[in-house]
């Protein structure tokens, strides 16, 4: 367990995102809804929600189904706070642990789902391959996996429109005032200039070749929009 902060994510990006995070991802309850519909009949109820934030993902997923269990795993405390506040509805079916999604002591264990939502993209292109190993490992037979995240795009005219439609999608749900923070943060990776060293997405054609090579069956996108995709694979 680290005793600092992760290196990628400090706790102003905290602030500002358990601020405006309804608006900063597009379309977030469909998302939410679509991830957990994907976790609906998994061989066991036990779900681990990598870098958890705020725990809306779990909190989705525990209210649709009483037998269930989550791990929230994140980096920051102040996130796992939050998590913790919102999840007390739903006492005796959670637990916390604070670890870097880079190390690997934290994977193990034997879940019947993993859930994650924009934070994948943190990790490099080798970091990626050796999660996806590992979380299948780490999954029992006909155990899923659920991936919601940015996405690189192949080209030129995609990124632009992936731009767009972010933004156009910051200011639907938030109006102005998040339409602003967003900007002020730049936090539209698709209007970034170069090579980010803190974010860096993988093609929709890379995730699917790496989670079939790390074992993966009906490796699929089954959502994008603005950069944003769903991603869901199956432990055979
Ligand atoms: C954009 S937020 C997403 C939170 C949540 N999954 C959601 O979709 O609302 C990214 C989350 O990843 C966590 N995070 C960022 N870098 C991390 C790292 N290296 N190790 C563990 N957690 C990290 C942050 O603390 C934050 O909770």
């Amino acid at each position: 367990m680290p005793a600092e902060q992760p290196a990628a994510w400090r706790p102003s990006d905290t602030e500002l995102f358990t601020t405006h995070g309804d608006a900063f991802v597009p379309h977030r309850r469909e998302q939410i809804a679509v991830v957990c519909d994907l976790l609906a009949g998994i061989p066991e109820p036990r779900v681990l929600d990598l870098c958890c934030g705020e725990g809306l993902l779990s909190a989705e997923y525990l209210r649709r189904d009483t037998r269930a269990r989550v791990i929230l795993l994140d980096g920051s405390p102040e996130m796992l706070d939050k998590a913790a506040a919102r999840l007390a509805p739903f006492p005796g079916r959670w637990e916390r642990v604070r670890a870097d999604i880079h190390d690997r002591d934290w994977r193990r264990g034997a879940f019947g789902g993993v859930m994650t939502s924009l934070a994948v993209h943190h990790l490099d292109g080798a970091g990626k391959r050796e999660l996806y190993r590992d979380l299948h490992g780490m999954l029992v037979p006909g155990g899923v996996f659920v991936m919601a995240d940015l996405v690189e795009p192949a080209g030129a005219r995609a990124r632009a429109v992936a731009a767009e439609h972010w933004d156009r999608a910051v200011r639907d749900a938030g109006g102005d005032e998040a339409a602003r923070a967003f900007e002020r943060a730049e936090w539209n990776y698709y209007r970034l200039p170069g090579p980010d060293p803190l974010d860096t997405p993988s093609s929709v054609a890379e995730h699917l070749t790496w989670l079939a090579d790390a074992g993966f069956a009906d490796a699929d996108v089954v959502w994008l929009h603005a950069g944003h995709a769903i991603f869901t694979a199956t432990r055979p």
